[in-house]
Order: structure tokens, then sequence, then C-alpha cells
């Protein structure tokens, strides 16, 4: 079997994958672009971290997409991707454990005063707030899939009243108008992206925050800024910018009320996410069925 490992990685991260995923199939012959380019022929599976536009249509025998990356949207906004390849994402126990752990800490931080007392040590100031119960402080989490069923599922064993919302639940403003704290861990796609603007965010109760682990344009970064600064908004934590890494100078960056993280909420772990590439490139070689396909119509 000959796969293609492909994409954009970071320093020293294709190597790692790369060593990982032969240690794991060390049957199949695992390619870089110069061997395929070399050799496009009989190239079955393209394992990817959101290639360069154009990279996957010069494989004429490839019968599968495996994403490293659990949201496809950049994936998918490549407009020559072949029509009849069907794609995978990655789907890891593993990293929604991690989700959870950064929406759990998130809330917890939030709920508890701690982005606030941060603040005050920079000040030098001696302040303890009010402390509230985890069931004064309802939480909605956008998106129950993967990520968001797993979050929400946490927070409420924390003790936190919390709702979901997917693509099934209705009107969102009902929801909003009684959360505390919203974490999003919607797909980004042509419905979910500007979901988080003015509107939205004046749905909310005056003082709730918001976490979005998810993706940057799912944000208009104007009107979440217009919220931040009337203290309509209490706080913001953000994993995820429309550019990333955020650009220096961005408002954010020394927002006192935006907590930045470098879209590091739930990364992928080479050693659990290989099994499920692996587990996927063996059922393409046996004729068993593939798992995590992404339904491109729905763009998730
Ligand atoms: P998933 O399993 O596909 O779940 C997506 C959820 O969103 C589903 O519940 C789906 O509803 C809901 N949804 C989709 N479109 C909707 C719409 N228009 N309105 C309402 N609900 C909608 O995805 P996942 O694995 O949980 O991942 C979610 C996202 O997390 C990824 O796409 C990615 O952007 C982000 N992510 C971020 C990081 C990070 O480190 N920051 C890491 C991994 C992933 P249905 O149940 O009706 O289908
Ligand atoms: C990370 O953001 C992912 O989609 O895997």
């Amino acid at each position: 079997m000959r796969v293609l490992l492909t994409g954009r990685f970071d320093a020293g991260e294709r190597e790692a994958w790369a060593a990982e995923l032969a240690r794991q199939l060390p049957e199949a012959h695992w390619l870089d672009d110069a061997e395929a380019d070399a050799a496009p022929a009989g190239i079955t599976a393209a394992v990817v971290a959101n290639p360069a536009p154009g990279r996957l249509v010069r494989l004429p025998d490839l019968r599968l997409i495996q994403s490293l990356w659990a949201g496809v949207d950049k994936l998918l906004a490549d407009t020559t991707l072949p029509p009849s390849v069907p794609i995978a994402r990655m789907v890891d126990p593993a990293m929604n454990a991690a989700m959870a752990e950064t929406a759990l800490w998130a809330v917890l931080a939030l709920h508890r005063g701690f982005f606030t007392y941060q603040a005050q040590q920079r000040q030098g100031q001696w302040q303890p707030l009010p402390q509230r119960r985890a069931d004064e402080v309802p939480v909605l989490v956008l998106g129950r899939g993967q990520m968001g069923g797993t979050a929400a599922a946490r927070l409420a064993a924390q003790g936190y009243p919390v709702q979901t919302w997917g693509r099934s639940d209705g009107a969102l403003a009902p929801r909003l108008a009684t959360a505390q704290v919203v974490v999003n861990l919607l797909p980004l796609t042509p419905e979910t992206r500007g979901l988080i603007d003015a509107r939205f965010l004046a749905a909310l109760p005056r003082g709730a925050a918001l976490v979005n682990l998810a993706r940057g344009a799912h944000v208009v970064d104007a009107d979440l800024l217009a919220a931040l600064d009337s203290g309509h908004l209490a706080h913001a934590v953000l994993d995820v910018f429309h550019t990333e890494p955020l650009p220096a100078g961005h408002a954010f960056w020394q927002h006192p009320r935006v907590t930045v993280l470098p879209h590091a909420a739930a990364a992928t772990d080479e050693r659990s996410a290989a099994a499920v590439v692996v587990a996927n490139l063996r059922a393409l070689q046996a004729g068993t069925p593939i798992a995590n396909f992404v339904d491109r119509g729905r763009g998730y």
C-alpha cells in the first residue's frame, strides 16, 4: 500500500507523524510530496494535515483522504479535491478528553474568578470575590459531537447545569438568554461562520462569558471587542483566531477581559491518533467500513 503523508506541519511534526505511522503500519510505503510527484500511480491513500490546495488532485488512484485534523474546514476549502474520493477526519477519544479538560479549566476559572485574581495580582490587589456554587453557573455548549459531547459530560459531572445545542435544536436565543458561560465547539461551516456576532452576544445576560475552542471565524471580532469593552461580556477565553498565530498588535493580546491560548485546546496526540489512521488504512485494504466520514454537503 502506497500512502502519501502531506500537509502543513510545525517544525519536527511531520517527522514525528512519519515515525509513528511507520511504526504502527510498517508494511505501507510512506511517501513525501517529492516521492508522490515522481511516481503518483498506485497511491491509494493520503494522510493529510491541511494540505496545499491542488495537492490531492494529482493522485489518479486515490481512494481515501484521511485528515489528521478533527476540523476539516480548511481541507474542504480546496475546490480541487477529487469529488468522488471519501474523506475521513480525526476522531480520537484522547483528543476529546483533552478538549474536555480545557473546557473544564476555562469554565472553572470563569466561575471562580481566577482570571480576575490573576489581574488583581498584577496590580498588587487583595480582593476576595463572592463565591458561587457550580450549580449556579449555567453553561451552554454549542455542538454536541465528539468534542462538545465530551466537554458537556465533563462539565455536568463537575456540577454545572449544562445545555447543549445542535442542528436539531432550533432557536438559539432562548438558550443564550439563560447561559452564564458559552463554550463553542461547533465545526466551521457556511451556517456557523460568523455565528458569534453582535446579535448573539446581545442575547446573553450581562456578565456572561465566551469560551471559543472551535474556530476563529465563528466570531465577528469587532462585535466581540465591542461587547467586552461595554462590559456586557465579562470575559472571553479564545484558543482560535481568524489568523493564526494571532498577529502581533491584535487587540485581543492586551485586552484585560481576554485570555489567549495558542490553538492548544486539544492537540492531536500522534500516539493515539496514528492508531485511528492505521485502523482506517487497514479497513481500506480489507474493504471493510471506514470510520469517521466527512459529509461534504454538510461541511463537517
Ligand atoms: P463533530 O463531532 O462533527 O460535532 C459537531 C457538532 O456540531 C454536532 O453536534 C453538530 O450537530 C453540530 N453542528 C454542526 N453544524 C451545526 C449548526 N449549523 N447548528 C447547530 N449545530 C451544528 O465535531 P467535533 O469533533 O466535536 O469537533 C468540533 C470542532 O472542534 C471541529 O470542527 C474543530 O473546528 C474544533 N476543534 C478545535 C480544536 C482545538 O484545539 N481548538 C481541536 C479539535 C477540534 P449534529 O449533532 O446535528 O450533527
Ligand atoms: C484542531 O483544531 C483540529 O481540528 O484538529
